[in-house]
């Protein structure tokens, strides 16, 4: 059983990816070719929003906002206290503090109820993450008034309020990292937005920050995704629908027949797409060894609060204790999901669960 199968589905669509990848090995616009701009169409219509610009990661896609918007030295960002190490990474590469709030322990996002005692002159936007598949309350976040930066890595495809993530805010980013609900074969991500100068700043940040070949105005970036990359995520996209049905259908019998284990709560304002499907347990590492020895796959999104990297030893904020980051970095565990789960794969990991839960 396998924690994400890649390779089902790309049984499935092999022929046409074949050809996609095909036509660019033939045309040999490997930077910057056509698939770059169609793709990029076909995501911004999926999304619902006027721009969407392709980039190289997920990363670029939160990090290029901050720059867009002039954050740096001297500048604060909010960002969850639990989340993918890029959330906060950014904001230090942009050359400003984040300042680390704490998480909601039903849902795993930001609590926003902690956030206006965070809100200081500094302040220059908030970064909420749509961890494992669903968006933060994006309303009550606006009413802070400061620049939002969706970090929706996972959440590609979910709703909030009938209104697709990367829909909502100032700026939506996504990554289209292979195993992300809609991935590429190698890195890319994209950045979505309705202001036309906002999508004007990371087109340019992209490309070194330059409008024409060798006239720089801004410090920017090599961020560009490459033209096989697009191919193959505009290709993706057609089986897209189809494979969120089939994850939310999965989650569906999750929830059902693990009634009594502590399972990520989904807003009702919201569609999740669930990039994981993360439970609680006792005593995590017993429970991974006893999934193991039944080959069934789980893994740990994430480990660690984020303001307790080793990197951030030296910073003040390393020893502040974020209660619900704290405990649930220690009890988190993922279960196999994706598309093509089997139901009879399915049932081993429930019964599994179940059994370790003696329920
Ligand atoms: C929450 C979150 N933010 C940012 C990223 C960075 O995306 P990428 O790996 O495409 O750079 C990820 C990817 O793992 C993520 O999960």
């Amino acid at each position: 059983m396998k924690f994400i199968d890649l390779n089902t589905q790309y049984r499935k669509i092999e022929v046409n990816i074949k050809k996609r990848i095909h036509n660019v090995l033939e045309h040999g616009m490997y930077v910057n070719g056509p698939e770059v701009k169609s793709c990029e169409e076909k995501l911004a219509d999926f999304v619902g929003v006027d721009h969407c610009v392709l980039l190289a990661s997920g990363t670029d896609a939160i990090f290029l906002p901050l720059l867009a918007l002039g954050i740096g030295p001297g500048d604060e960002v909010i960002v969850p206290a639990f989340s993918f190490y890029a959330t906060s990474e950014v904001v230090n590469l942009a050359g400003a503090t984040p300042v680390f709030c704490d998480i909601d322990p039903h849902n795993y996002l930001m609590d926003i109820s902690k956030i206006q005692s965070l809100i200081t002159k500094k302040t220059k936007a908030i970064m909420p993450v749509s961890l494992y598949g669903q968006c933060s309350d994006i309303d009550q976040l606006k009413k802070f008034g400061l620049p939002i930066i969706e970090d929706g890595a996972q959440s590609f495809g979910a709703t909030y309020k009938n209104k697709m993530s990367c829909a909502l805010s100032s700026f939506g980013g996504t990554s289209f990292f292979p195993a992300k609900p809609l991935g590429a074969y190698g890195d890319a991500g994209a950045l979505f937005t309705n202001n036309a100068d906002h999508a004007l700043a990371i087109r340019e940040l992209k490309e070194h920050g330059s409008q024409k070949r060798y006239h720089h105005t801004r410090i920017g970036i090599n961020g560009r995704c490459d033209s096989i990359q697009a191919a193959v995520i505009e290709e993706k996209l057609q089986i897209f629908p189809g494979e969120i049905k089939q994850r939310q259908l999965i989650a569906s019998r999750y929830y059902e027949a693990l009634e009594g284990v502590k399972i990520m709560r989904v807003d009702e304002h919201n569609t999740c797409v669930y990039a994981q499907f993360t439970i609680e347990v006792d005593n995590r590492e017993k429970f991974r060894e006893f999934m193991s020895e039944k080959s069934i796959p789980t893994a740990v999104h994430y480990p660690s609060p984020l303001n307790k990297q080793p990197v951030y030893e030296k910073e003040s904020f390393f020893n502040l204790d974020f209660e619900n980051a704290q405990k649930a970095s220690e009890r988190v565990v993922s279960l196999p999901m994706h598309p093509y789960l089997e139901v009879s794969d399915q049932k081993k990991v429930i019964e599994a669960v179940l059994q370790y839960h003696k329920i």
